[in-house]
């Protein structure tokens, strides 16, 4: 199948990518290189998809004439592509532009094709709110930003379900980590200081939020499932994550314990729309899609601790 691939240079696009090549796909990418983060990261993901077969083409959701991308057909898209995080230099701008602007942009231009792909929007935890265990079917409450425009473009790929314009599914993921984590992020963060000799900062209270922290290649095995079974998935929500819960105490001594340092830590003020606990319930998703996330905590962490030790010392 063809499948298109937005935020392919991203994090968990970028494996998503990957995965679907070696399952036997013909895969394109698309991303903005967007500068939320250091943009070499994004190019170092992009060149590894590229010494694969998979190109990534720097197209702007947002600004750029999408009609020419679907000049040839696709069967599937995954839409990765956001501004994600909730990071203080983050703008209401940069969340309603790149997560719902840029959705509704992509669902103009699909809406008149003749071959219309199948639509897998790639959603979040923060569309729940502060405390994310809840099943699919429950009131979303979101507390930030980016989760009120992460629900409203998830919403808006479901309505051209409702009615009828398209097939689509809408996957909330839950706190991923595992190698090419961004670096905004609690993992690659803490791996970052411990090697690097910094000092880690901890927003106030955060130790103790109980997190579904997810292995990208257990959240990759969840959303490549839904391929082929649009009679299960076809507006439906599924939560994706792991059972397991770790507070972000248990994450900083693991990381601890695999790199053999004492990790310093930086007091901050708490962090607006921080979430409290998430739990995947993936009661949903085990019954129709078989999703069966297995990976424990250290055992992914070791391997973000190798990725980051070969790149990045
Ligand atoms: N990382 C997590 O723990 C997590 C958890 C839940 C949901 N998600 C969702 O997964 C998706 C990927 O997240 P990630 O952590 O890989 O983030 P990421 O920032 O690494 O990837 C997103 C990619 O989208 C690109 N992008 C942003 N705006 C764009 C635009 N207007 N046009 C084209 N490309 C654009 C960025 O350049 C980036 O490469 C997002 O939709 C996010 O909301 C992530």
């Amino acid at each position: 199948m063809r499948i298109l691939v937005t935020g392919a240079a991203g994090f968990i696009g970028s494996h998503t990518s990957e995965r679907l090549s070696e399952m036997g796909h013909k895969v394109i990418g698309v991303d903005n290189f967007s500068d939320y983060y250091d943009v070499k990261l994004k190019e170092l993901n992009a060149k590894a998809l590229f010494k694969k077969g998979i190109p990534v083409h720097k197209t702007d959701l947002c600004v750029d004439d999408l009609a020419s991308l679907f000049k040839d057909r696709f069967d599937y898209i995954f839409h990765f592509s956001a501004q994600p995080g909730i990071a203080v230099t983050s703008t209401f701008k940069d969340y309603l532009d790149n997560n719902f602007l840029a959705t509704q942009r992509l669902m103009d231009a699909i809406e008149d094709l003749e071959h219309k792909p199948f639509f897998v929007n790639i959603a979040t935890s923060s569309i729940y709110g502060l405390y994310a265990t809840m099943t699919e079917d429950e009131a979303p409450k979101p507390a930030s930003w980016y989760g009120v425009t992460k629900l409203a473009a998830e919403q808006l790929v479901l309505a051209y379900s409702r009615r009828g314009l398209l097939k689509s599914a809408s996957l909330r993921l839950y706190s991923v980590y595992g190698p090419r984590e961004r670096p905004d992020k609690l993992y690659t963060r803490l791996i970052d200081c411990g090697l690097n000799d910094k000092a880690f900062p901890l927003f106030k209270g955060s130790e103790k939020h109980l997190r579904s922290f997810t292995y990208v290649q257990d959240i990759v095995d969840g959303i490549v499932s839904v391929i082929g079974k649009e009679e299960v998935t076809n507006g439906e929500i599924f939560n994706l994550g792991t059972e397991q819960e770790n507070s972000t105490a248990t994450g900083i001594t693991t990381v601890e314990d695999i790199l053999q340092i004492k990790i310093k830590i930086e007091h901050k003020p708490a962090r607006p729309g921080d979430q409290s606990r998430t739990k995947a319930n993936i009661d949903k998703a085990r019954k129709l899609l078989g999703y069966n996330p297995t990976t424990r905590l250290e055992e992914g962490l070791r391997a973000q601790v190798d990725w980051f030790k070969d790149n990045f010392c």
